[in-house]
């Protein structure tokens, strides 16, 4: 008998040890980022949250993005928003779903619909978490072009789908500078293929695709988004309680094709980093700088430097942020998109650096927060 219960002990041992062990160590895995690798959650999952965005709240942070899966099937929404949650950014804590896509067809953000680049801020007014995301309602491709706004009361969720739309219906952009004035859109006779868009959307809303929202210290919230047919962002202020669009809105970069926008601050400067406009393939990143959010945004070229840099180290920029325990440093966000099995997907978190007022950002297979310590 008591040898018995020594071989059971001894066998209860040997299979879940390594389980105990690894779930107990699990969250304290990683000290440090690998960029391309795979990134395993606190189940030791792959991360699934791709065109993400990471948000800080009393310092914890939430990376929420599309939940993909395997398959064709994977470039469309099937499940939702996911969304983890970390101290530290390399150990991510597996949140669920934070917003789901609704089994009713009629739903806006029915199953099958796409919904891209979900990005969550938080309204320190109404104390609610505010979520914007690109959606293509079911079955119509990519022809919806709207913006898609979700509420919550907790960081993780759940988020309440409120509404979509193209913004901005019937409002001319504002042109804030001699240089935007100059490039002032007349729909008599639009000047070029852009502000033909432009026009022709008007009575409906600008449409909205790749996007982003970026709060100012001030704690105005912007939708910054690939509109006119992709051709032209729009940056576009949205109400204080950041769930609808207030028809303040400038042009950036007419007709040259911009997606994939991240924004920061930096010493009292905007910068923004985007991709051209080639699908899953990655291209040359280009960043511009302003020195208000309502610009003139300045074009700059590409940040990425060294071996890999003309096609952005293969990823494809998403969001932008500052790096705990720094003054002023800030990372970059980007997917290599798999889009024959999307649930593949990896990330490629790189540090920001600044040479002569210059952005940088090279590539790094290995890397942790220290780098600005250096
Ligand atoms: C990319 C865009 C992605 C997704 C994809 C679809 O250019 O950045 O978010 O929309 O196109 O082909």
């Amino acid at each position: 008998m008591l040898l018995n219960l020594k071989k059971v002990f001894t066998i209860f041992l040997v299979l879940f040890l390594p389980l105990i062990f690894h779930h107990a160590f699990a969250q304290q895995r990683y000290n440090n980022f690998k960029p391309g690798k795979i990134w395993e959650d606190n189940k030791g999952k792959h991360i699934n949250a791709h065109g993400g965005g990471v948000t800080e709240i009393d310092g914890v942070y939430y990376w929420y993005g599309e939940h993909k899966v395997a398959g064709n099937i994977g470039n469309t929404a099937q499940v939702g928003v996911h969304c983890y949650s970390s101290k530290d950014l390399y150990n991510w804590k597996d949140e669920g779903i934070a917003l789901k896509v609704s089994d009713d067809l009629s739903s806006d953000i029915a199953k099958g619909c796409i919904l891209e680049r979900p990005k969550v801020v938080f309204n320190k007014r109404t104390k609610k978490f505010v979520m914007w995301f690109h959606l293509e309602l079911l079955g119509k491709g990519y022809e919806a072009a709207r913006a898609g706004v979700a509420i919550a009361d907790r960081a993780s969720g759940p988020f309440l789908f409120a509404r979509s739309y193209r913004p901005n219906p019937n409002k001319l952009p504002v042109y804030p500078n001699a240089e935007s004035q100059k490039q002032a859109v007349n729909c008599s006779s639009p000047a070029n293929k852009s502000d033909g868009f432009f026009c022709r959307d008007m009575p409906g809303g600008q449409m909205a695709r790749d996007m982003t929202v970026y709060v100012d210290d001030d704690g105005k919230a912007y939708h910054i988004f690939s509109s006119e047919e992709n051709f032209t962002l729009h940056l576009a202020e949205l109400s204080d309680d950041y769930l609808s669009h207030t028809g303040k809105f400038i042009r950036i970069y007419i007709g040259q094709q911009t997606e994939a926008p991240a924004l920061f601050k930096k010493d009292g400067k905007y910068y923004m980093v985007g991709s051209g406009c080639t699908g899953w393939a990655p291209n040359p990143a280009r960043w511009f700088v302003a020195d208000s959010i309502w610009g003139p945004w300045k074009y700059m070229g590409n940040p990425c430097i060294g071996e890999g840099s003309a096609l952005t180290f293969g990823g494809q920029s998403t969001h932008i942020f500052k790096a705990p325990g720094t003054k002023n440093q800030f990372i970059f966000m980007a997917d290599q998109w798999t889009p024959k099995n999307p649930i593949d997907g990896k990330y490629l978190w790189l540090p920001i650096d600044f040479n002569e007022g210059k952005m940088e950002i090279s590539w790094n297979d290995r890397w942790d927060l220290s780098v600005w310590k250096k």
